[in-house]
């Protein structure tokens, strides 16, 4: 699929608020600073779309992006990352709580992205994302990101242990890296496949 447009929409700060596009929507959600607005930028061809940070906890509120409005146009939203902040208690429920609630009222999600960094052990959120997503019979795609720090032979090596903490094969994983644009066209052949 080729992205001819995309645009920051909205943000949404409280549950409530959760928009209805009526259009296909696809969701990233994974811990701090794992690249999920950059994996958005990557996937606009732009640098600036979203905003990235290299301190965790950047994206707050749930972020949406419409590709291709006067096409086909689909909704890519920006999840605030769960599992790590500096600003108490407090932020990470709220936080998860506008992530449920996100997922509970979208009625055009079609794929979560989960995404993980290729360099690190998932967490149990992690895990505990994948099962409330399958229990909720909501498609996810796992996506491995930040490969360009890595070699092949480490990639391959973590993409087991990744597998394995999550209880799915490699194969079900996509690697991907943001800085070098690698793979982003698969995620987008997904969405688009999502979309038909
Ligand atoms: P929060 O908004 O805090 O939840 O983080 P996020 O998941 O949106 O992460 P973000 O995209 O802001 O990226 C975090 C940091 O990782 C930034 O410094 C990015 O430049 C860096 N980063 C993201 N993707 C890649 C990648 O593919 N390769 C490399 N080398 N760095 C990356
Ligand atoms: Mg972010």
């Amino acid at each position: 699929m080729i992205v001819k447009s995309s645009i920051f929409k909205t943000s949404v700060v409280k549950s409530d608020d959760i928009l209805n596009l009526e259009m296909p929507e696809f969701a990233f959600v994974g811990r701090s600073n794992v690249g999920k607005s950059s994996l958005i930028n990557a996937l606009a061809g732009k640098n600036k779309l979203a905003k990235t940070s290299s301190t965790p906890g950047y994206t707050k509120f749930v972020n949406y992006f419409i590709f291709n409005e006067k096409e086909r146009p689909f909704a890519l939203i920006d999840l605030p990352g769960y599992g790590f902040s500096k600003t108490g208690k407090q932020n990470i429920l709220l936080w998860s709580e506008l992530i449920t609630s996100y997922f509970e009222n979208s009625q055009n999600l079609k794929c979560v992205f989960v995404l993980v960094d290729s360099r690190i052990e998932p967490t149990e959120k992690d895990l505990q994302m994948i099962k409330y997503l399958y229990a909720n019979n909501i498609p996810f795609k796992v996506v491995a990101t930040k490969t360009d720090k890595l070699s092949k032979a480490q990639l391959s090596k973590n993409l087991k242990a990744i597998a394995s903490t999550l209880k799915i094969t490699t194969n079900n994983i996509i690697s991907t890296s943001s800085e070098k644009k690698e793979n982003i066209n698969l995620i987008l052949d997904i969405i688009e496949n999502f979309m038909n």
